[in-house]
């Protein structure tokens, strides 16, 4: 069986007591029954989660779903849609079909840390007015959060919605939604969360996001009637009544991302920046092709093209962490493959 460490899927297997909580659960629903489409039950407990109004949440399908919304209602064809590059996948997917004008701000990947050009970005919202602003924090697949400062200065000067993604907030020290407990969330914004990350729930497909209140009433209005079905409804119930566990795989993760990142480091000519989600960047000394060729189908890593001028003699993986069993073994295979320090960074 292949070791998947490509998709920033939790390793730990949700506790069995919860498993059987949900699978109760789901033998006394009705199954020809629609689902209650306000989902009051869930908004509830959503919204206590992070000290909000009920009202801010909306739910969705997993994030993605959110984000579709998102574009459905507040992006026509031209409009500017504002992001960091790189950054979550979908952002360039859904610009695409919206036939938006993505205007990406490249983050600098050749320092020892990735360095977001904010001032640029900042001024870009004055100049363009974009219909749109998606900010990943932390980002994917760079692992780095975005100062709270700049995310305020950003929702201040934007006109339209500002997407804050907060799908790996539980592996940050400091999140913008921690800021917001008691307060409202601003008119403008929304900020993204699922249950795939350190809930452990991709399967179930669920993601909600916090609204300001025109942005609420704006995605209630594109939201499909009965968007989660009863049984991931039912699942995400009764594991929202468990944040022991998010907090405890969020934990162990992070302190294993940490073994992880200085164990790369010291590989000679590897470099894995530092991180606040449950995935490493690293810049390794190899091409695409030699990696997967060594990997041998085993070990499954996400590959992403950032810098194509150097993509012959070094090659970007985003690790996800996986268990402790599995970063000893992906370690050990960093480690073995043939050192060649100097065809990197020239
Ligand atoms: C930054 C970011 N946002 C949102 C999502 C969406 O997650 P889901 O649709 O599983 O809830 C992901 C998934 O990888 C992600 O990386």
């Amino acid at each position: 069986m292949p070791l998947y460490l490509d998709k920033n899927e939790n390793p730990f297997q949700t506790p069995e007591e919860i498993r059987d909580a949900v699978l109760e659960k789901i033998s006394g629903l009705l199954f020809n029954r629609y689902p209650d489409p306000e989902y009051p039950l869930l908004k509830r407990q959503l919204a206590d989660i992070a000290g909000l109004s009920d009202e801010s949440v909306v739910t969705g399908n997993g994030g993605d779903e959110i984000l579709w919304m998102v574009f459905s209602r507040f992006v026509r064809p031209g409009d500017p849609v504002l992001t960091f590059s790189p950054t979550f996948s979908e952002y360039y997917r859904l610009s695409r079909l919206a036939e938006a004008r993505h205007i990406t701000f490249p983050v600098n990947l050749e320092g020892d840390d990735p360095l977001f050009p904010v001032q640029d970005f900042i001024k870009a919202i004055e100049k363009e007015k974009p219909a749109l602003v998606l900010l990943d924090t932390p980002n994917n697949p760079t692992g780095k959060s975005l100062p709270a400062s700049f995310i305020e200065e950003v929702i201040a000067r934007s006109e339209s919605l500002v997407v804050i993604d907060e799908a790996y907030g539980e592996f940050a020290d400091t999140t913008f939604l921690a800021g917001l407990r008691g307060k409202r969330v601003p008119d403008n914004v929304v900020i993204l969360k699922t249950l795939s990350k350190a809930w452990g729930m991709a399967g179930v497909r669920f993601g909600w996001a916090y609204c300001g209140t025109r942005a609420a009433a704006a995605l209630e209005e594109t939201r499909s009637p009965f968007n989660v079905g009863i049984f991931s409804e039912a699942a995400a119930g009764v594991v929202l009544a468990h944040p022991e566990f998010p907090a405890f795989s969020a934990e162990r993760v992070r302190r294993l991302r940490e073994a992880v990142h200085q164990g790369v480091n010291t590989i000679e000519g590897w470099k894995a920046f530092g991180s606040d989600g449950n995935f490493l960047l690293l810049r390794v000394p190899f091409s695409e092709g030699e990696v997967r060729s060594a990997a041998d189908g085993y070990f499954c890593f996400k590959f992403l093209d950032l810098t194509p001028e150097t993509r012959d003699r070094r090659c970007w993986i985003r690790l996800t962490i996986g268990t402790e069993d599995e970063m000893a073994e992906v370690l050990r295979f960093f480690s073995s493959l043939e050192k060649n320090p100097d065809r990197f960074g020239s």
